[in-house]
């Protein structure tokens, strides 16, 4: 939305860009906006990062490897590029890794935006989105939804490293007179996600004829967007949220993982035999359902991707970069770096 007061980047920093939704995110400024923002992606390239997803862009955007927990290097980076807005990204992202170690959760999660909201201040960054989850709120029952003023109840290492962030976000917010805004989105699905996460890991396993594994009845129930949706989204707040408000962000867009796994394989052409139900998650959270309606009425934002066409298009991303997701499970994907940014 381009209302006449709204907020234009000219220097964005985008922590964790070579993950899924930052990736789709600095794809979604240069593809579908006329901003033209300068973009340095700052990310330490853990395992779910890969600069492989921006590589239709090299040499369009500044790349810097590192980690948000590292206050010298993040405070250079702002300084250094003239960062006036930041759209934060970076984070450990996949509940099953918290519930196996949560350290690195915390590190990164909680620390490292911490460290970014004291390089922004040091340097007057204008706007600084920190793109959270509707996980902070934990789980719904049958009914209801989550609205902004829901209370934040987490149930994973995950979700609790947000939900701390978040408070440290708001904190800046009242007491240092901060720029910054939240959102907390639903689940995102779309190209370029790692194959951990349902989706992706569904897909790339039909394809293979292995086993889809569904956690318990496979009766929880997931708010599904698709990410070039969150991406608009998170510019629409960018450019005219007002600071230090929290925005949800959601599809309208409720399914039982069964029924996703199912469409899949249906789409596929493969059998259903190929399910298994597996153990359940530990505190698996039963249903999330967002209501958006606040960043509709205040800003003008709604989804725009229906979940047919877009899970559609999404499977077939996959069927077609089969390269993209082979290298990530061979771990190939790792070494783009070297190859084309450690000598220049
Ligand atoms: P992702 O795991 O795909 O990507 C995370 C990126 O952050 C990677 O590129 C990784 O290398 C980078 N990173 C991790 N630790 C870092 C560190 N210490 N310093 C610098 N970079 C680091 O995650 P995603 O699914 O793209 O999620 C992005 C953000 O959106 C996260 O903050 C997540 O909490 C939030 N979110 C995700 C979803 C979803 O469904 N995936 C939904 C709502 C909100
Ligand atoms: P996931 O993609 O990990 O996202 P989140 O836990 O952040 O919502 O999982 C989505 C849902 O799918 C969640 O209810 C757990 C379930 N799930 C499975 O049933 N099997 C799997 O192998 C995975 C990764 C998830």
């Amino acid at each position: 939305m381009n209302s006449p007061q709204a907020y234009s980047p000219k220097r964005i920093l985008v922590t964790g860009g070579a993950g899924f939704i930052g990736s789709n995110f600095v794809r979604y400024l240069f593809e579908k906006t006329s901003l033209n923002p300068s973009i340095t992606v700052l990310d330490k390239l853990t395992y779910a990062g890969n600069l492989e997803n921006l590589a239709d862009y090299d040499g369009k955007y500044t790349f810097v490897k590192g980690d948000i927990c590292d206050a010298e290097l993040v405070e250079k980076t702002i300084s250094e590029s003239q960062i006036d807005s930041i759209v934060h990204f970076a984070a450990e992202s996949h509940v099953d890794r918290s519930i196996l170690g949560s350290k690195v959760f915390t590190e990164t999660n909680i620390l490292g935006t911490h460290v970014l909201l004291e390089a922004a201040r040091n340097n007057g960054v204008e706007r600084f989105v920190h793109v959270s989850t509707d996980e902070v709120y934990g789980s719904l029952g049958e009914t209801g939804y989550f609205t902004e003023t829901n209370p934040i109840d987490p149930t994973s290492p995950y979700a609790a490293s947000k939900a701390a962030s978040d408070l440290i976000v708001q904190s800046y917010v009242k007491t240092h007179g901060f720029p910054g805004l939240i959102t907390r989105c639903s689940n995102n699905y779309g190209p370029y996600q790692f194959p951990e996460k349902l989706i992706p890991l569904m897909i790339t396993n039909a394809f293979r004829d292995k086993e889809l594994p569904v956690y318990g009845d496979g009766r929880n129930v997931r708010d599904w967007l698709h990410t070039d949706d969150h991406g608009a989204a998170i510019l629409t707040v960018l450019q005219t949220g007002k600071v230090g408000e929290v925005y949800n962000i959601g599809g309208n867009n409720e399914m039982r993982n069964i029924e996703i796994v199912k469409l899949i394989l249906k789409t596929l052409g493969k059998p259903e035999s190929l399910i298994k139900f597996v153990k359940d998650r530990p505190a698996h959270d039963k249903r999330y359902a967002i209501d958006a309606s606040k960043i509709k009425r205040e800003l003008g934002w709604e989804p725009a991707i229906t979940f047919e066409e877009g899970i559609a298009a999404t499977i077939e991303w996959y069927q077609q970069n089969e390269s993209w997701w082979q290298r990530v499970m061979t771990g190939e994907y790792q070494s783009y770096y070297n190859e084309q940014y450690a000598n220049r």
